[in-house]
């Protein structure tokens, strides 16, 4: 199938992507944000199925998504095991609905298939700074410590896990209209998470094409779909942009 716009990073395709979906080869991770199908925006229809076939594709899949999407999807996901959920708090809520707590966040569940062993994962760390590093580090400075396996060393770095909750506000600098776009910042831990250098990100939601943007600035490569053209032609103008594109920034 002939792509809508290709570079040395980037493929993206122009269609529905559960007819392209099996016409693809083998990824290294899926980081996606189907639609939720839960509000009036006409191609927010959630596509039954979609997950069984990046199954056969790749075994680990970062999906953003409500926790009413993934109830009501829940047998979508079968034979897909959940290893974590992250929250996205976006700072600012989007919902209309005044009968219910300001929503403010998404939820980011990683799912896996076959032994976890086989999943190549590289969690994220921050550098902690001065007195934030306190705690265990300053009354356990290492090296030389004894566990019930033996003698260890353990040197204290200040590198922490980064959290399960990650603060970013929207993006404010694209090319796209897309009123659901996700931060760069925020997708560029999870793709350094689950796809390694120079590793292939698939997703086949892309609307304003973030994913991809955050597979360059980490040095991996993306593979997209997209069913909408006005959407594609967005996508391609802000990847012709290149380095331009400051919106991990913003
Ligand atoms: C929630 S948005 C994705 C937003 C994206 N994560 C971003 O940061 O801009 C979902 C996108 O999926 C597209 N879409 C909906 N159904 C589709 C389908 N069956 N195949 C491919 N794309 C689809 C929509 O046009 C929309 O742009």
């Amino acid at each position: 199938m002939k792509p809508y716009f290709s570079d040395q990073d980037v493929t993206l395709y122009l269609g529905d992507a559960i007819e392209i979906l099996p016409t693809l080869g083998t990824l290294d991770a899926v980081v996606t944000d189907p639609p939720y199908g839960e509000t009036s925006l006409d191609w927010d229809i959630y596509p039954n199925g979609w997950p069984q076939l990046v199954a056969g594709h790749t075994s680990s899949m970062w999906c953003f998504g409500s926790m009413r999407m993934f109830l009501d999807h829940f047998d979508d996901f079968a034979g897909w095991r959940m290893s974590q959920d992250v929250v996205w708090n976006k700072g600012r809520g989007t919902s209309p609905a005044t009968d219910r707590f300001r929503r403010v966040h998404e939820h980011v569940l990683h799912w896996y298939r076959g032994p976890w062993r086989d999943i190549y994962h590289e969690t994220p760390r921050v550098q902690l700074m001065g007195r934030a590093r306190g705690g265990r580090s300053s009354r356990h400075p290492g090296p030389s410590t004894h566990s019930a396996y033996g003698p260890s060393t353990w040197q204290d770095t200040g590198a922490r896990l980064v959290e399960s909750v990650l603060h970013a506000p929207k993006d404010v600098t694209s090319v796209s209209t897309n009123p659901t776009q996700k931060p760069v910042g925020v997708l560029e831990l999870l793709i350094t998470y689950s796809v390694p250098p120079g590793g292939i990100v698939l997703d086949p939601f892309a609307g304003s094409g973030s994913a991809a943007v955050a597979a360059r600035h980490t040095g991996r490569r993306a593979v997209l779909i997209e069913k909408r053209e006005e959407q594609c032609e967005a996508i391609a103008q802000r990847l012709a942009q290149g380095v331009l594109d400051l919106s991990a920034e913003a």
